[in-house]
């Protein structure tokens, strides 16, 4: 069977993905900016776009690159089971709320404080595989997703320096309330829209990429809705790619196969383990930063949370190993 090796595949590309788009927004952050900001908003739609045609691309390809086949396939799977397709709009609308929520979060928080905080959605994805999935969790597999928390929270425990600049900036208690709700609710949407969408996964034959452009429909109506609510006068007075630039597209197409090789995690692996490999991807983006971009110091601190996220890894698959899942496709 291909499975296994599929999953290792999606999971590894899932921490190439996930570090190589930290690294680019962080150098994106340190060029000179000119002329006008790109649009979040419109970022968002562009992305849910490209993911589309990809998976229009990818569907064709499975039907052998027959415009009539993908057409048959698009009206029989999408236009003619409406229920089905409908259920894809709970997770797409949880994901804009999530979306918008993280960047309420982000404008009320320092960077470190939430991530730090959002690595609990990895406790909430798993009370959610239990309570939605019926998946089994043994007690090393509990332990190593605790030990998993605690080292990502070393890993990024802020640095002596950057406390002090952070900090500096600091947001009033009041918007520190309402950026750590904003988290805490994302965690909680993170774990529900991705355990959800693996459900609907997993109880179909359905492609998952008929299933991502499903979802990528309502994202892109969702997301629309978002941008002109938000974004429209800038929209009609300067277009929705102001401001863009080749990083600007390079970070767009990196979110857009970023979703892709989510769904293809979900499917082939599952949401706990997605939550191992950006653990994973965190500490590496950090060392490559560290070599590369020499913008970062390792501390005792670090070394020791970057230990015990990979000893929880081990441990998570130690059992896996012992006790195969029943839900697992
Ligand atoms: O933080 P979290 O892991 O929940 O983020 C998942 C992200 O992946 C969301 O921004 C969501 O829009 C995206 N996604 C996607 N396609 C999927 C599943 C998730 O684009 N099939």
């Amino acid at each position: 069977m291909a499975t296994p090796r599929l999953k290792y595949l999606s999971l590894g590309v899932l921490v190439f993905q996930t570090t190589s788009l930290v690294l680019i927004m962080r150098y994106s952050r340190t060029l000179q900016a000119e002329g006008p900001r790109y649009l979040a908003s419109s970022a968002v739609v562009v992305a849910e776009v490209m993911k589309i045609l990809i998976c229009l691309l990818l569907v064709f390809k499975e039907h052998s690159y027959s415009v009539r086949a993908l057409n048959s396939i698009l009206r029989q799977e999408i236009a003619y089971k409406p229920v089905e397709t409908l259920k894809l709009a709970i997770p797409s609308g949880i994901y804009t709320l999530q979306n918008n929520l993280l960047y309420v979060a982000l404008s009320n928080l320092d960077a470190a404080t939430y991530q730090v905080t959002y690595q609990l959605k990895i406790l909430t994805t798993a009370l959610f595989s239990v309570s939605m999935l019926g998946r089994r969790l043994g007690v090393y597999q509990w332990l190593s997703l605790l030990i998993l928390m605690a080292g990502v929270a070393l890993v990024q425990w802020p640095s002596e320096s950057s406390v002090t600049s952070e900090k500096e900036a600091a947001v009033s208690p009041g918007s520190q309330f309402v950026g750590v709700t904003s988290v805490l609710v994302a965690c909680c949407s993170s774990g529900f829209a991705g355990v959800y969408f693996e459900k609907i996964l997993k109880e179909s034959k359905q492609s998952v990429w008929i299933r991502n452009i499903q979802l990528g429909m309502f994202g892109l109506v969702f997301g629309l809705a978002g941008m002109l609510c938000f974004d429209g006068d800038k929209v009609m007075e300067s277009g929705m790619f102001q401001g863009y630039n080749e990083v600007t597209w390079t970070v767009v197409t990196l979110q857009a196969l970023g979703g892709l090789v989510i769904a293809a995690v979900i499917k082939y692996a599952d949401n706990i383990l997605k939550g191992f490999a950006t653990s994973l991807s965190i500490i590496l983006s950090t060392l490559i930063s560290y070599f590369w971009l020499q913008d970062f110091e390792p501390t005792g601190v670090f070394f020791s949370g970057a230990i015990l996220v990979i000893a929880a890894t081990f441990l998570y698959g130690y059992e896996g190993k012992a006790a195969p899942n029943p839900s697992r496709a």
